[in-house]
């Protein structure tokens, strides 16, 4: 993203905050992976959102109508000894210079400035919980205002949720974050491809999933989205599946679920195929059930409908499928009315996409489902999963299929971002077939 567009969210941001008020935003702790190993630092999505500013150790404090500076960034300092071991720092002047702070000073600074930039204000833009150790910073501050008003300070009157602000703003991409999107669903295509031309029967699923990264990061990806889950045959079946560490069978199904972050954008997509190239029949009966279910879900992302009407959709035609094969029992009506797919569909048909894979913003307001927009992008993600046999004839026993798209709402419609990663039953055979010779 470049800098005008960090520079137009905190101006969205200010204009929904109004005069009198502050926001203050601390970016994300690391996270220690083992004894002195930490895990590969990433900001926290709104950070990054409000400033493209990556290190540990920053706060952003916007104050609407500040005459010495509206965008505050407290960051480390330039320490050069430090800086030998564990890499660059921008400190102050890059704030300034880089990344368009009015002002900057060292984060060691924080507990003696901050409590004054709060001071006179009405409202405080803070969300607690996200951060615990800096709860209790803001509770001290606030503490000290409320302490100093005999002396004629005037403490905040008002605490409100900055996330829920940023949410909003978050939900409605602009069209450079779509363009990031499209990139890091283009990316997560090929990768898809290339899992589907690499299986075969013998592979190990973690194998699978080093071609899938090593797409990912020759593509400047330098990290998925989220884990990759690659779930060989009953595997699939586990809908958070990330251990990975199986060989793959002949006559089983392959589910893969893995999508790239591109400069902070996710993608989601899921895939399942045969892991020897071709569909066995009853395979490929509860394929195209999904299938069907899923594009009757995408058919319903338009201007107009609501958030639960793809899901409706799906959970139609995938009832019906299920009546027809007879997995389950029963008149149609009811076995939708009484959730009866849950034992094979247990999740719902989707959600928002964005910065972070399940990504922020409302699905419901006031209590009714929220219409669809142009602009939001959500993923379409239905399923079937088969885990418990007992009842149900050999042919059918453990299978897992998601078919899951990113989709963009246009004003006309919809785009599907990820519509290049085959999915018709005879595009993957096809496919896999070449990969053969
Ligand atoms: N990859 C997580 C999900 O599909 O929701
Ligand atoms: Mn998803
Ligand atoms: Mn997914």
């Amino acid at each position: 993203m470049n800098k005008k567009e960090f520079a137009k969210r905190r101006q969205q941001l200010m204009e929904i905050m109004g005069p009198d008020s502050i926001a203050v935003l601390p970016n994300a702790s690391v996270a220690t992976r083992s004894r002195d190993v930490d895990y590969i630092y990433r900001s926290d999505s709104n950070f990054h959102y409000l400033s493209g500013f990556d290190e540990p150790e920053s706060v952003i404090v916007i104050v609407p109508g500040r005459p010495h500076g509206e965008y505050l960034l407290f960051c480390r300092d330039r320490n050069l000894e430090k800086e030998i071991w564990d890499g660059y720092r921008a400190g102050q002047e890059g704030a300034v210079d880089q990344f368009g702070a009015d002002d900057s000073y060292p984060i060691s600074d924080l507990d003696d400035i901050l409590p004054g930039l709060m001071e006179g204000k009405e409202q405080v833009f803070y969300t607690m919980g996200n951060v615990p150790p800096f709860d209790q910073r803001m509770v001290s501050w606030l503490n000290h205002l409320r302490n100093a008003s005999r002396q004629g300070m005037h403490s905040p009157t008002e605490i409100i949720e900055l996330d829920h602000c940023l949410n909003e703003l978050r939900l409605f991409k602009s069209s450079n974050e779509i363009k990031a999107m499209r990139r890091a669903a283009e990316i997560s295509v090929q990768a898809h491809i290339r899992a589907m031309q690499f299986t075969q029967p013998g592979k190990w699923e973690y194998q699978v999933e080093a071609e899938i990264v090593h797409e990912f990061m020759k593509h400047d990806c330098r990290s998925p989205a989220y884990p990759s889950i690659v779930g060989g045959g009953e595997n699939g079946c586990i809908l958070h599946y990330i251990e990975n560490n199986h060989r793959l069978k002949n006559n089983e199904l392959l589910l893969i679920d893995a999508g790239a972050e591109y400069d902070y954008y996710a993608a989601d997509i899921t895939r399942t195929f045969p892991i020897n190239g071709k569909f066995s029949t009853s395979q490929k009966a509860l394929y195209n059930i999904v299938l069907d279910a899923q594009k009757a879900a995408i058919a319903e992302v338009k201007p107009g409908n609501h958030w639960n009407q793809p899901h409706e959709a799906a959970v139609q035609v995938l009832t019906e499928g299920l009546l027809e094969l007879g997995l389950l029992k029963g008149k149609l009506k009811t076995l939708i009315e009484k959730e009866k797919y849950r034992d094979f569909y247990m999740h719902r048909t989707g959600h928002w996409l964005g910065m972070d894979v399940h990504d922020v913003g409302d699905y419901k307001i006031g209590g009714e489902w929220r219409m669809l927009e142009p602009g939001m992008v959500l993923t379409v993600e239905p399923g079937i999963y088969i885990r418990d046999p007992v009842h149900l004839a050999k042919k059918w026993h453990f299978t897992g299929i998601r078919i899951e798209d990113d989709v963009l709402v246009t004003k006309t419609g919809h785009d599907v971002l990820t519509q290049a990663a085959p999915k018709e039953v005879d595009d993957i055979e096809a496919l896999m077939a070449t990969a053969r010779h």
